[in-house]
């Protein structure tokens, strides 16, 4: 559609969780327009529901290196070095500026930060707040430093439809992005936005399967609108699962309550329908084993049991230590009927987080001249095949400053935008249940070429039933299924385990011929 309305901003930071809201933060006062454009609200993405924590190297005894150990660990041997060096190096700095901007981190009655631990971390080293909602804090202490800089513009219920480029796909820089926003005045419908660069901080792509402890907005549309505009996507496949996710029972389906790592690292246990902690023996850490080694374990010992979830056992926790220490989940969970404080929590694992994302440099820098991209969008290889726990937020944090350094000094000159808003190949959204049936018992936590394969077949067939309408619902499900159908091609090339990847059919890391990454480009005339 032609765009209704046109504008122009130096810079347009996409999504406006910790990644977004650093980078205009950081940029503000070094470029001269900065427009901030959010799908929903300011703080209805994935950050404001965060519960454990951030990781970075802040306790007594710790160090950087130790905390770079870890993450290496859990990359299963496919993270950057470089990539995670510069956030286990720069994470303190960043925390203490989180704090000095505002963030309220708990303290214990000495003042100290109070630090604790999850999986895959050998040393106490998650910051929280309010016990179990240290996302909602950061997103709060975010969005009133946005309130106090006018200068950064925010639209709100804006869609970042298409980017648009200054030359054909592959060759172009960026020039533009068009927008869908609804019920914001003077600027409803299409629009474009002129600009010089893009930040992309707009998040994961939980909503790609059917149980997730992503929110609603998690529909890849960063993802999908970078292929679009020709950026190389990298390690799609590696999409983590959430160990324990509360089990809502067989119907649930979206966004589902996350049982925090940080209840395990408080002590509680996994047990099976027999009562016995089997995650003893299956590693050095037991309960606090790395995340994929403790979600396929969970999901083992559901195919053996035949039972559709495990138990998570935290009553020894007591109700006071409860109300204080996670009073989110405690409540979470009483309104879902169950009490932690007296009873077994049934979990089992969910979609969380993507690893692989847009694939960018150290400096946030995509393929596309101008485009950047930050937080979980992005891909800079910290997380390798399995992101550590914790080391969300800090990534969103860390590579927003880094973007803010190097891109003020890299803005392009104006330039015309000769790519158009994609007005074809458009799915309708009555397709989204359906897609998200086929990539989570065919894409999901336990994958074969077969299941894989009839999955290509099935999303092929999706892509190409039409819309009715266009509306922000087919474009945000023409996204789910571009994500999808690029996941799907990814996870077929692994043809080994490693990490949150786990093939039945390669049930073994293979260092020789999956040693390297699965770049995801878009083929000419595709949508
Ligand atoms: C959790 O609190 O268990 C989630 C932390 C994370 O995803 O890093």
């Amino acid at each position: 559609p032609a765009p209704g309305w046109t504008t122009t901003s130096d810079v347009v930071v996409i999504g406006s969780g910790i990644a977004g809201l650093t980078a205009a933060l950081r940029l503000r006062g070094q470029v001269d327009k900065i427009l901030v454009v959010t799908k929903d609200v300011l703080a209805a993405g994935s950050t404001q529901w965060a519960q454990g924590g951030i990781a970075a190297a802040l306790g007594p005894g710790d160090t950087p290196a130790q905390h770079e150990v870890d993450t290496l660990v859990a990359g299963a041997g496919a993270c950057d070095l470089e990539a995670v060096r510069a956030l286990v190096t720069e994470g303190p700095e960043a925390v203490r500026e989180l704090i000095a901007l505002g963030t309220r981190f708990d303290h214990s009655p000495e003042g100290e930060l109070s630090l604790t631990r999850e999986g895959g971390h050998h040393r106490d080293r998650i910051a929280h707040a309010g016990g179990d909602a240290t996302g909602a804090e950061i997103q709060r202490a975010l969005i009133a430093a946005i309130e106090q800089a006018p200068e950064i513009e925010v639209v709100q219920h804006a869609l970042a439809v298409d980017l648009l480029l200054d030359g054909p796909a592959g060759e172009g820089a960026i020039a533009g992005v068009t927008l869908h926003v609804m019920g914001e005045g003077q600027r409803d419908g299409v629009g474009l936005v002129r600009c010089r660069a893009v930040v992309l901080a707009s998040g994961g792509l939980g909503q790609v399967f059917s149980q997730t402890t992503n929110p609603a907005v998690s529909t890849g549309d960063g993802m999908a609108v970078a292929l679009r505009a020709g950026a190389v996507l990298r390690d799609l496949e590696f999409v983590q699962f959430h160990p324990t996710v509360m089990y809502l029972g067989p119907e649930s389906r979206g966004q589902q309550p996350l049982i925090s790592e940080a209840v395990r690292g408080e002590g509680a246990f996994l047990v099976d329908f027999e009562g016995n902690r089997f995650m003893q023996g299956v590693h050095e850490l037991a309960d606090l084993a790395p995340r994929d080694v403790v979600a396929k374990a969970i999901m083992r010992r559901m195919m053996e049991t035949g039972q559709p979830h495990m138990w998570l056992d935290a009553r020894h926790l007591g109700a006071e230590f409860w109300e204080r220490r996670f009073p989110t989940i405690l409540a979470t969970a009483r309104a879902h009927g169950i009490d932690p404080v007296i009873q077994l929590i049934p979990v089992a694992p969910a979609c969380h987080y993507a690893s692989g994302g847009v694939r960018t440099d150290l400096w946030g820098r995509s393929s596309v001249p101008g485009l950047y991209a930050t937080g979980e969008v992005a891909c800079s290889g910290v997380h390798g095949a399995n992101r550590l726990a914790s080391n969300s937020l800090l990534e969103g944090l860390v590579f927003s400053r880094r973007i803010a350094t190097v891109l003020p000094g890299e803005l392009r000159p104006w330039s015309e935008p000769v790519t158009d808003t994609r007005t074809h190949g458009l799915v309708p959204g009555s397709v989204r249940a359906e897609l998200q049936e086929v990539m989570t018992s065919r894409v999901g936590v336990l994958r074969n070429a077969t299941g894989l394969e009839e999955a290509g077949v099935l999303l092929d067939k999706l892509a190409g039933v039409p819309a009715e309408a266009v509306d922000q619902e087919s474009w945000e499900t023409t996204n789910l299924v571009t994500i999808s159908a690029a996941l799907t091609g990814a996870a077929e090339l692994r043809e080994e385990t490693r990490g949150s990847h786990w093939r039945e059919d390669f049930p073994e890391r293979d260092d020789v011929r999956c040693a390297g990454h699965f770049d995801t480009v878009m083929a000419d005339g595709e949508t």
